[in-house]
């Protein structure tokens, strides 16, 4: 399919301290977009100036929140390049996540073409400086306007990007997390596996709770017993017991993170103890109270590697690796930023130059 594009005649102004750009608040000139019906498939991609989005008020998705969407990275590496890392894994769960809540399939190659295009178009806007990329959002939603409950038959792909400092205002230093004993975030045999919008919005009260009282984040338990370490809902967690690396095992409730994936293989690689499995709260604190809990972290494409400094369960708070990013965590980020800007050589194969 070709790709149209109509460039920005009046260019936006780029932010000029880069040690400020935080996360999500800066876009770039273009957008990426493509059309489908169930009469004529994915149709008309086009590169667009960035702007509102003319939506029907009766559309799937305002409704019925039928939307899905990806976060994935482009970096510059040290030698002038552009980086993307690990793009295709992004579109693959992206199609994981459409057919969950019954969406079209993406065909990986056409979106693939159509982000470099677009990331290269707008390659100006990719900050320089380590720790900052360009964050990228590829987002799918559902056009139609019916109320009925069902499946739309008209839908949008676009992605968006801007370019993005660290996640937290913490940067890399460690995290506060309440551990949620009140609300749940997923079921089994529900969405929480998938990027969905509806599980990010049914995470905001308790998020905004646990803010009141001082904490960055929530730690997720499982929606059944409210007893297995579930995840943080930007993150996917890892606990450093003694000498071994432990994250819950994907169960169907937690994020299939691409940087867990990343981090799993690279402990495994470098011939550390690794294990996924089911985690109980009463696992981590006991770890935590007898010392044998080391280091707790948390990952994620936007948070990257994020060390945890203190987990809080029913008031009682448990300091980790005395507040501080702890060895493994510092050595992990080291790595796996390495990769992404390109400063050592890629062994797994998840970087790409795109120019
Ligand atoms: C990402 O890490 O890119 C995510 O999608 C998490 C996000 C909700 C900030």
């Amino acid at each position: 399919m070709e790709i149209t594009i109509n460039l920005a005649i009046k260019k936006k102004e780029k932010p000029t301290d880069e040690s400020k750009l935080g996360f999500g608040q800066t876009f770039t000139d273009h957008m990426l977009l493509i059309d489908y019906d169930t009469n004529r498939g994915w149709h008309n991609a086009r590169i667009e100036p960035y702007g509102v989005l003319k939506l029907d008020p009766a559309a799937v998705c305002l409704h019925y929140g039928q939307e899905i969407f990806e976060g994935l990275k482009a970096y510059y590496g040290k030698d002038g390049g552009i980086y993307l890392f690990r793009a295709a894994d992004n579109f693959k769960r992206l199609n994981y996540s459409a057919r969950r809540v019954c969406m079209p399939e993406l065909d990986i190659e056409l979106a693939m073409e159509a982000l470099k295009k677009l990331i290269l178009i707008d390659r100006e806007w990719i900050p320089k400086t380590r720790g900052t990329s360009l964050y990228i959002r590829p987002t799918m939603i559902a056009t139609e306007p019916f109320l009925g409950v069902r499946p739309a038959n008209k839908y949008i792909f676009y992605i968006i990007i801007g370019p993005v400092g660290s996640y937290y205002p913490e940067g890399l230093n460690p995290v506060k997390i309440y551990v949620e004993s009140k609300y749940v975030r997923a079921v089994p045999g529900g969405t929480g596996e998938v990027k969905t919008g509806g599980n990010y919005a049914a995470s905001l009260l308790a998020a905004e709770e646990a803010k009141k009282k001082g904490f960055t984040q929530v730690l997720w338990l499982d929606g059944c017993e409210k007893m297995w370490v579930e995840e943080v809902g930007t993150m996917n967690m890892f606990f450093v017991i003694d000498d071994e690396v432990i994250t819950p095992s994907l169960t169907g409730t937690v994020l299939k993170g691409i940087t867990r994936d990343s981090v799993i293989k690279i402990v495994r690689n470098w011939g550390l103890k690794i294990k996924e499995k089911s985690v109980s709260i009463n696992e981590v604190l006991a770890a935590a109270s007898s010392g044998h809990l080391k280091e707790a972290f948390g990952t994620g494409t936007a948070a990257v590697i994020s060390p945890v400094g203190q987990i809080t369960y029913k008031d009682k708070d448990y300091i980790i690796a005395s507040g501080k990013m702890g060895e493994v965590s510092q050595k992990l980020y080291d790595e796996i930023v390495d990769i992404q800007y390109a400063e050592k050589p890629d062994p797994y194969g998840w970087t790409e130059k795109i120019g």
